[in-house]
């Protein structure tokens, strides 16, 4: 059995402080095999720098998932190319930077697939992820029983779509960027484990980890306003997976909510 925890959007100083300072211990108290965060919220609450997907690396995450913000910070092209334990959208166009699906090892050596994709509803993927998905699934199949997809996107129905779609073909189907964790985590019928949404790792008082206030005034006057990431009410938000070495298939998933601070 592996054990593999997702955690929700890393969000800004706040995430990024809240798994420098509890990573390394839940990694203990939750026995776990393999710790997975998307991280393209931790550079100010839009992107990733290398430095702070170093951080977050460091700090006990095996692997980084992006998403849309993937291309806000400079440098991040540079970045990607040269990263190897971060993963972007796999439909991004395929000549950008990086790539959308890496296989790593688990603390046993077990091979784990991490796959990212990013959803069309209010987002810009150069194609649709069902226009892919089938490819890459028999790509990492050579690789592992074990593939964990983050399908970073904007729509319930999208993410729901997607997860029935591969049911019985990948391991977990992990649904990020609302920052809402979602009620719904289970195991298809097939052996898939799915959420909708793991949720945030960052500052719940907040609009989704920007201050209430400034969203709220750009919300009222339709003006731009510079937003800033918020502080208070931190939560460790994610998702534990634990699924069969042999056969990739899930037994169980459970929604996790830590309060920090
Ligand atoms: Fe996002």
């Amino acid at each position: 059995m592996v054990r593999i925890l997702f955690l929700g959007d890393v969000f800004g100083n706040a995430g990024l402080d809240a798994v420098e300072r509890h990573v390394p211990a839940l990694r203990e108290e939750l026995d776990l095999d393999l710790v997975l965060a998307n991280g393209e919220n931790v550079a100010g609450g839009a992107g990733i720098t290398a430095r702070l997907g170093a951080r977050l690396l460091a700090a006990g995450i095996d692997c980084l998932t992006l998403g849309n913000h993937t291309w806000r910070r400079d440098g991040t092209g540079a970045y990607l190319a040269s990263a190897e334990r971060v993963v972007r959208p796999a439909n991004y166009l395929r000549t950008l930077p990086g790539r959308g699906m890496l296989t790593l090892p688990a603390r046993d050596g077990t091979p784990v697939t991490v796959l990212n994709l990013l959803g069309r509803l209010t987002l810009e993927p150069a194609c649709s992820p069902f226009e892919i998905v089938d490819r890459l699934v028999t790509e990492a199949q050579e690789a592992s029983p074990i593939l964990v997809v983050d399908v970073h996107a904007e729509a319930t129905s999208e993410k729901a779509a997607l997860a029935r779609y591969l049911d019985g073909r990948v391991s977990a189907v992990v649904g990020t960027h609302t920052h809402v964790q979602t009620s719904d985590a289970t195991v298809l019928p097939k052996g898939t484990a799915f959420i909708t949404d793991a949720g945030m790792t960052g500052p719940h008082d907040s609009v989704i980890g920007v201050e209430a206030e400034l969203a709220i005034r750009r919300m009222r006057t339709g003006m731009p306003v510079r937003f800033e990431t918020a502080q208070g009410g931190v939560r460790i938000e994610g998702a534990v997976v634990d699924c069969d070495a042999a056969t990739g298939k899930a037994s169980s998933i459970e929604a996790i909510r830590v309060p920090v601070s």
